[in-house]
């Protein structure tokens, strides 16, 4: 990317935390700034601007984010000048309350505004005060206003702001429309939409051409995906069908998923589609229809096996996914133990367990008492956990001696940890059942197609040699592979 010689150059700080719509939505924000001049850091202290990007889903989430600008006080102070703001979901929900509680926050900006960042530091540099922008509120308008007030955000590829250089998330969809009682996400991220097939088929085109060999297409219901254009309507099986054709990218995954709409038709399209992913993150979030009817996921726990069996009835090689959310409001032991039957019956590749959090202006919250002690929360946790940690190493066992086709995403956790460096060092990437794998190998591989044979497996991860390997240097300078955020 060409910085333009006349803008100097400052510095930008992000942290993100969240799901892949924030992890996306950072990329973006980089990208636009950049563009403006910004090079990153990653010390705070030599930022001349510090963004959050931020996650309302769990209190704990929130809590983090007010102790991180707590924490920049004696920093603004010393150097008033320093930008500090707050994007994402939490700026939507606490919108002017994040000044009342933080009153050096120069910014709140919410995830449906975010293309207004790059201006809006230019008023705060050139002294014009605190900025917000926010979309409306679920009920402060037409719904064709409020539609309109939640922008997507998706104009810039920037090839070197990518987690991993061939990897890409795309988003297809925002908002949501389920409510689910204990869900803050449709306050924040407004009303279900579609994004255009047009502009996402051209940004797949994009990032093949940079070399990326692997999309995940996001949006909060992704198989929810309905474009309605001139009398014609495109759903997520159609996406696919076009995403299959181009040439460069050689793995498409979608996430997250919603029970009701993994119909037929989908499973098929992925079944007969090479490139799709064998695996599906279908968030069950309880195994106990009287909790399911709390929640108002509109399923019972008899769709959810069904779903299951089609599942693996169409592509028996299917691997599945979910979360749950343990101690939900009036979650008695029976109903939890509804949830560990669903568990050890559907065998996922790995669960998400989180413990039920308030979310203030859920219909939950309304009308529901957050009244499961904390201690049963995290007892039914960590029970869940076992249970689940037993699957995932009894399922990892089969790929013993096996070989697997993984892409390969990066320097291992590991391995930045211990700030391995040399020619070898531990590598990660997936395979097409999206199980993780380690082995020891060289930045070069990043981005490739790797046949990895499996020497060991523990619960969560396949480690791995690896037997022949081509190597296309040209194709991702070294550099890029030390330039995470
Ligand atoms: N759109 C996705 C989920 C988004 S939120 C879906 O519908 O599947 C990610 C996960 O956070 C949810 O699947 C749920 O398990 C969890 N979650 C959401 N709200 C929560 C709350 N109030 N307390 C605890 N966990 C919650
Ligand atoms: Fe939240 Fe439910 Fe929408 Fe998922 S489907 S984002 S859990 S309201
Ligand atoms: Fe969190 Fe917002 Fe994602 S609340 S989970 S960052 S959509």
């Amino acid at each position: 990317m060409t910085i333009d010689p006349t803008v100097s150059t400052k510095r930008l700080y992000i942290e993100t935390v969240g799901c892949q719509m924030n992890v996306l939505d950072s990329e973006m924000v980089v990208a636009s700034l950049r563009k403006d001049g910004y090079a990153i850091t990653n010390d705070p202290k030599e930022a001349d601007t510090i963004l959050f990007n931020t996650c309302s889903v769990r209190e704990h989430a929130e809590e983090k984010a007010y102790h991180n600008l707590f924490h920049l006080k004696q920093l603004k102070l010393q150097h008033p000048d320093k930008i500090i703001g707050v994007m994402g979901c939490m700026a939507q929900k606490d919108q002017k309350a994040i000044f009342d509680r933080v009153p050096y926050v120069d910014l709140v900006v919410g995830p449906g505004q975010l293309q207004q960042i790059p201006s809006l530091l230019k008023k705060i540099s050139a002294g014009e005060g605190q900025q917000m922008a926010v979309s409306l509120d679920r009920k402060e308008g037409t719904a064709e206003d409020i539609r309109r007030s939640h922008e997507t955000f998706d104009p810039l590829r920037d090839p070197e702001m990518r987690p991993s250089p061939g990897q890409a998330y795309i988003r297809i969809q925002i908002g949501c429309d389920k409510f689910c009682t204990y869900c803050i996400v449709p306050l924040t991220r407004g009303p279900e939409q579609g994004r255009s097939p047009a502009h996402i088929i051209a940004e797949a085109k994009v990032l093949a051409d940079q070399g990326c060999k692997e999309i995940t297409l996001l949006g909060q219901t992704v198989n929810s995906y309905r474009y309605r254009d001139a009398g014609k309507t495109t759903r997520l099986c159609d996406l696919l069908v076009e995403l299959n054709e181009i040439d460069g990218i050689e793995r498409i995954k979608f996430v997250t998923n919603y029970p009701k709409d993994m119909t037929r038709d989908l499973l098929e399209a992925v079944r007969d589609l090479p490139k799709c992913s064998r695996y599906f993150h279908v968030p069950a979030q309880s195994g106990s229809d009287s909790v399911l009817k709390r929640m108002k996921r509109g399923y019972t726990t008899g769709d959810y096996y069904e779903m299951m069996d089609r599942i693996l009835e169409i592509i028996p090689d299917a691997t599945v996914a979910s979360d749950f959310i343990v101690g939900f409001c009036g979650e008695t032991e029976e109903e939890f133990q509804g949830t560990m039957e669903l568990v050890r019956r559907c065998r996922f590749k790995n669960s998400f367990i989180f413990q039920y959090s308030e979310r203030t202006g859920t219909k939950g919250a309304e009308i529901y008492a957050d009244d499961v002690p904390e201690e049963v929360k995290k007892r039914r946790n960590h029970d869940l956990l076992e249970v689940q940690n037993a699957i995932c190493l009894e399922d990892n066992l089969p790929f013993l001696g096996r070989t697997v086709e993984v892409l390969v995403e990066g320097p291992s956790k590991w391995s930045l940890r211990k700030h391995q460096e040399g020619p070898v060092i531990q590598m990660t990437g997936r395979t097409r059942c999206d199980r993780i794998v380690v082995w020891d190998g060289n930045p070069r591989q990043i981005g490739q197609l790797l046949n990895v044979h499996v020497d060991d497996v523990s619960a969560f991860t396949l480690l791995g040699s690896v037997e022949t390997f081509e190597v296309t240097p040209d194709v991702f300078p070294l550099s890029l592979s030390s330039s995470r955020r």
